[in-house]
């Protein structure tokens, strides 16, 4: 059996909407519509014990849902899940003792309490024997170089700071599976990698699964071998990276050093009936994105270079997150 299993997984919101206008007494009395939010649609996959599993898709499309109904802050609508044989909904303290959740948008950490003050009253909220709190919080605090912060009030911490000690409370009584929704959210260049590392060492070196939610492709490419794709309430995609960037084909960038600045509607000019995608161009440098299987490389460099005095010139793999909002875009989603 998969340490986590998803079947049709279903949630659907019912939001009271009232008419805008309407004020004072009458709000609530008149018009009021119950709107119906679909935010899983039937979800459906697996995963397995030690995976480092990538859950994407653009804002609204049901990640942060299927986080909660995972961790069992949240009941379905419809469909089952099972994380380690138990109904997370269901077994709610049993299933809360195995794993660890961390929401990037919020701290489960009492802001006025040094980090350490929280970490205590975590180890008690989670019941967590003596011994086995006293290792994870000294392993913890070593591996997010916590220790010249315990004694600091939360809230005098920098969000990456904060998102390690948050990182650290969710592992404090040792679960062997993670789920991070958007933990490198707001956080800086540095901040983010240690975050990765931690994430990385986590996975590697102590065997925890780890399902991630985020916008940052980065984090995808620097950690997770598979990635799900959602996009309106149904997994798009479940694969690897290389899956991800064949189903969306023939994508690429040609990007062209001029000698000389040259406008887009030169450039255009230039390319007319050849077959292009979009031209951009920033000073000397045009960025022309193509589809390999209508015109091949070769054949665009030919064309660029009989026109266009050239210093140099590369083809380049579109960044991931074109290859994402194409996919968006295929399925009809208005945001990337
Ligand atoms: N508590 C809620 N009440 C009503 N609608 C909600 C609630 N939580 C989420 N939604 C809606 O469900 C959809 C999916 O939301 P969410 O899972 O937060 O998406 P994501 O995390 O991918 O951005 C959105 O349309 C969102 O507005
Ligand atoms: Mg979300």
């Amino acid at each position: 059996m998969s340490q986590i299993e998803v079947r049709s997984l279903a949630k659907v919101f019912r939001v009271a909407e009232r008419r805008a206008g309407l004020a004072g007494a009458f709000r609530g009395l008149v018009d009021r519509r119950i709107r119906e939010v679909h935010a899983l649609a039937g979800v459906d996959f697996d995963v397995e014990r030690g995976e480092l599993v990538g859950y994407i898709g653009p804002n609204g499309a049901g990640k942060s849902t299927t986080i909660k109904i995972l961790a069992g802050i949240l009941t379905p609508t419809g469909g089952t899940c099972t994380v380690d044989g138990l109904t997370p909904w269901r077994d709610r303290r049993r299933h809360a003792a195995r794993i660890g959740v961390v929401f990037g948008q919020r701290t489960q950490l009492w802001w006025d309490l040094p980090v350490i003050e929280s970490f205590e009253l975590l180890q008690r909220v989670y019941r967590v024997p003596a011994p086995v709190f006293q290792r994870n919080r000294d392993r913890m605090v070593e591996l997010m170089r916590l220790g010249p912060l315990l004694d600091t009030p939360v809230r005098q911490l920098s969000l990456g700071q904060r998102m390690r000690a948050d990182l650290a409370a969710a592992l404090l009584h040792g679960p062997k599976l993670l789920f991070l929704d958007e933990p490198t959210i707001g956080l800086d260049a540095a901040a983010k990698l240690a975050m990765r590392d931690f994430v990385r060492t986590l996975n590697r070196e102590e065997g925890v699964t780890v399902v991630l939610t985020t916008h940052d492709m980065d984090d995808i490419e620097a950690l997770c071998e598979r990635i799900m794709v959602i996009g309106q309430g149904q997994i798009l995609i479940d694969g690897g990276i290389d899956d991800l960037r064949r189903r969306v084909g023939n994508s690429r960038v040609l990007i062209v050093d001029l000698e000389d600045t040259v406008s887009v509607a030169a450039l255009e000019d230039g390319l007319r009936g050849v077959g292009t995608r979009d031209v951009r161009v920033t000073g000397r440098r045009a960025r022309i994105d193509f589809d390999a299987g209508v015109i091949a490389p070769a054949a665009l460099i030919a064309r660029v270079t009989s026109r266009f005095e050239v210093q140099d010139l590369f083809v380049e793999h579109p960044p991931i997150e074109h290859t994402v909002a194409e996919l968006y875009a295929e399925h009809g989603e208005g945001e990337a």
